[in-house]
């Protein structure tokens, strides 16, 4: 066991995909894998094993924020050897080039968290996918978006769901950014720490700009989109 993760050696397999939502966890595990088990109920953030097309694959919660995710991430890859971590969730778009159900493959993030300016003591480094995971992604979406625009860019990740300097999210929007959400740059940075690779996968759950929201039945199918994109890219 590590300190957050309740599963003995080996019952993690080398990728896992990680939704924020330890219950979106549950429902890809019982959706689209095999012979599913729950190896962790640890604080409630929920993991299971399974195959998919016969191949061992993991889906393990991640909380919300980067410092939820960051917890569970250096476990995986410092405990449990693991080589792949797709994240799997939900974004606010911050642009009209984007409509609420689309599909964002992060090519990188950018943060307004402290966690890597602490880390690399006021240099900037620029958190990035995996090529061969991006790659392997938007040729899957060609075929398993379920009629969901697919875009290829830059994701904010905030500590601040209900963000205190709207003006600085415009100034990102100016240089590309297409949507905010709470965890990729944390991930990126951890993976290319352990020389690891990663990518998030984001739906467009609300828009910032015009603010509509999806209803739970349009993100239940979106999620299901996105979590074939998901497996495709990391076992495909
Ligand atoms: N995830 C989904 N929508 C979001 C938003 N508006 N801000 C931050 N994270 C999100």
């Amino acid at each position: 066991m590590s300190t957050h993760i309740g599963a003995e050696p080996g019952e993690i397999a080398p990728v896992v995909l990680m939704p924020g939502d330890p219950l979106r966890a549950r429902w890809i595990a019982e959706t689209f894998l095999e012979d599913a088990r729950c190896y962790s109920e640890v604080r409630g953030m929920l993991g299971y094993t399974g195959t998919w097309r016969g191949r061992r694959v993991s889906v393990q919660g991640s909380g919300m924020g980067q410092p939820s995710l960051a917890i569970y991430a250096n476990e995986l890859f410092r405990e449990y050897g693991v080589e792949s971590i797709v994240r799997v969730g939900s974004c606010g778009a911050l642009t009209d080039r984007l409509a609420v159900r689309d599909i964002v493959l992060a090519s990188g993030a950018c943060t307004d968290s402290s966690m890597n300016r602490i880390r690399f003591e006021g240099l900037d480094y620029a958190p990035v996918a995996d090529f061969g995971l991006l790659h392997r992604a938007y040729e899957a979406a060609r075929t398993r978006a379920g009629g969901a625009d697919v875009h290829v860019g830059l994701l904010l990740s905030s500590d601040s769901f209900y963000s205190p300097r709207p003006e600085l999210t415009a100034r990102m929007v100016e240089y590309g950014v297409l949507a905010v959400e709470m965890e990729a740059s944390a991930l990126y940075t951890l993976a290319a720490g352990h020389g690891r690779k990663a990518l998030a996968v984001c739906t467009v759950s609300d828009h910032i700009v015009t603010g509509e929201e999806t209803t739970a039945a349009e993100r239940e199918k979106t999620f299901g989109a996105m979590v074939d994109i998901a497996l495709e890219a990391a076992l495909g």
